[in-house]
């Protein structure tokens, strides 16, 4: 009798959450910001390729890759290579089955495949989305990219505070499986370097670039209101400006021009 009594209190449970939550506008509003976003264009192996092409580039780094079908199979370079633990796609072929800590300390000791002084022209970060760790491959990055050479960071315009929460596995979130977590604050943390240069395309969730070389239109921070807190009602009220948010289709138009 308690068994039945449990699982009919647990089913009622489930329906009132899910009809309070279909009348939630937190939800509505954050279900419309995703939808809205995978209309954007284009999709972020296009913007990949685009630099790849600009830069004649010969050597491609991918931090995470999960399944290659989706990204990195598409990438068209000649050297290509990538780095994953293997947390999300079991098969994981790729060329080094290890964290991204792990392969910049390896690449340093001269302990892998490829030469500790190799330089690689593009550097696609997509590993794990924690501004701390997203810091650490920027820097790592850094000292292996040609001196014209970009670093791509998926996910750094975050639609709502729901997708750039720090925990992917909250599944009650707003955002549902939707999960750009917190690399835009260290996206935002290197445009304050003078030393760098940086563009974020308005497309598949914000693709960030970083560069050594001013690019037409990248820049680095000068908001007169400045994110101390690194919180996200300020970037939502300055993206523009914060993020250096452009429209790729618009960037391309002005620069091939
Ligand atoms: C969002 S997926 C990558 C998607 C892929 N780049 C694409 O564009 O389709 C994130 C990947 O990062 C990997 N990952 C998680 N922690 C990592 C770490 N510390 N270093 C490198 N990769 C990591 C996960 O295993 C997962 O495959």
């Amino acid at each position: 009798m308690n068994f039945i009594k449990q699982h009919v209190v647990g089913f009622l449970n489930r329906y009132r959450l899910g009809n309070s939550i279909s009348k939630d506008s937190y939800f509505n509003k954050t279900a419309q910001l995703s939808s809205l976003e995978l209309l954007k264009s284009p999709r972020r192996t296009a913007i990949i390729n685009y630099f790849i092409t600009l830069l004649d580039a010969k050597y491609y780094l991918e931090i995470g890759v999960r399944d290659p079908k989706k990204n990195f199979d598409r990438i068209l370079c000649n050297n290509k290579y990538s780095v994953d633990p293997g947390i999300e796609f079991l098969d994981n072929p790729v060329d080094f089955k290890m964290t991204s800590d792990l392969f910049f300390e390896n690449l340093k000791r001269d302990e892998l495949k490829i030469k500790s002084d190799i330089k690689f022209d593009v550097i696609y970060i997509d590993g794990l989305h924690i501004s701390h760790q997203v810091d650490r491959d920027i820097l790592n990055s850094l000292e292996c990219l040609k001196d014209n050479g970009v670093i791509i960071l998926h996910d750094c315009n975050p639609p709502s505070e729901f997708h750039q929460r720090e925990s992917y596995d909250f599944m009650y979130s707003p955002a549902r499986n939707f999960w750009n977590g917190t690399t835009w604050k260290a996206f935002y943390k290197f445009r304050h370097q003078n030393d760098l240069f940086s563009i974020c395309f308005d497309a598949d969730w914000g693709v960030g670039i970083i560069s050594r070389k001013k690019h037409p239109f990248f820049n680095n921070i000068e908001a007169k209101v400045q994110n101390e807190f690194y919180e996200f009602s300020v970037l939502n009220k300055f993206r523009k400006e914060h993020l250096n948010l452009c429209s790729f289709e618009k960037w391309t138009e002005l620069i091939e021009k």
